[in-house]
């Protein structure tokens, strides 16, 4: 099965952590399906925090025994919410990241994965990706037609991104197509200064790739894993979901940041 030209994958992905990947994952995922938007999430992170936010038990067989062992997407994949299904990331996806068997074709298990798979007729495939450039992050971006890089609102924050704009770059020579990029502002404390510093630099070093709105600071966001949650489920009318369900617009309208602010 060939990957129609429809469905939208996209990686959200950033070598530094704790930036937001996995809350702008969960978040905007179930945002996207609370627009009628047919949503897939796979979790390549180790840590595995995509199913336990969603309330669903990682401990059972995941993207792990996709890449692994060549188990297909369809019997692993779990129904989450309405329109939103999660492929986990499984006990053992740690071992995926030092496999030395396989040559250049480990690169590509996720990619054939998906397409033999029936997310190929999603809308979005969402893929959280861990805060490392290993194999997991490789096969992310040799799997996806766009990628999302949260950027939080410090000054760390800026560094490390023209090394992943090279390994962009890169991908897109070795796999021959085009990687779109967005980027995105999380974590922002809107009354600081530094924040809005920040917010600024990205816009001028990004012009006309940083997604229209910031996400804000709000505790809501940081609670609701715990409960298995997101933030649709938690707080409707908190900040953090008014954030999100905007951000899935920009994402749908293709909708970016003036570079002039
Ligand atoms: N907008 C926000 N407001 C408040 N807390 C947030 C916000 N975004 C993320 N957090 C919190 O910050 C922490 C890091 O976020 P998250 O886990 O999404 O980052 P990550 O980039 O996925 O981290 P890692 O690199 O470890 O995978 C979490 O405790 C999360 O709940
Ligand atoms: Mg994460």
């Amino acid at each position: 099965m060939m990957t129609s030209e429809h469905v939208r994958i996209i990686a959200i992905m950033n070598q530094k952590g704790g930036v937001g990947k996995t809350t702008t994952t969960v978040n905007l995922g179930h945002a996207l399906a609370i627009q009628g938007k047919q949503v897939a999430m796979i979790d390549m992170d180790p840590q595995g925090q995509v199913a336990t936010s969603l309330g669903l038990d990682n401990q059972q067989l995941g993207i792990d025994v996709v890449l692994l062992e060549g188990e297909t997407i369809d019997t692993v994949k779990l129904h989450a919410r309405d329109n939103l299904d999660v492929v986990p990331a499984g006990p053992r996806l740690n071992e995926f990241e030092h496999l030395n068997e396989g040559g250049v074709e480990r690169g590509h298990r996720l990619r054939k994965a998906i397409e033999a798979s029936s997310l190929s007729a999603y809308d979005f495939v969402l893929i959280d990706c861990p805060p490392s450039s290993g194999l997991l992050g490789v096969n992310a971006m040799f799997a996806s037609s766009e990628l999302i890089v949260p950027v939080s609102g410090d000054y760390l924050s800026l560094q490390g991104l023209s090394r992943m704009m090279q390994i962009l770059k890169r991908s897109e020579e070795i796999s021959g197509h085009r990687i779109r990029l967005w980027l995105v502002s999380t974590r922002m404390q809107l009354r600081r200064k530094l924040t809005a510093e920040v917010r600024k630099r990205v816009l001028k070093y990004f012009p006309s790739r940083v997604l229209f709105t910031p996400i804000r600071e709000n505790v809501a966001l940081a609670e609701c894993p715990s409960f298995g949650k997101t933030i649709f489920d938690y707080r409707k009318k908190s900040s953090g979901a008014e954030d999100y369900f905007s951000l899935a617009s920009d994402v749908l309208e293709r909708r970016v940041a003036d570079g002039q602010e």
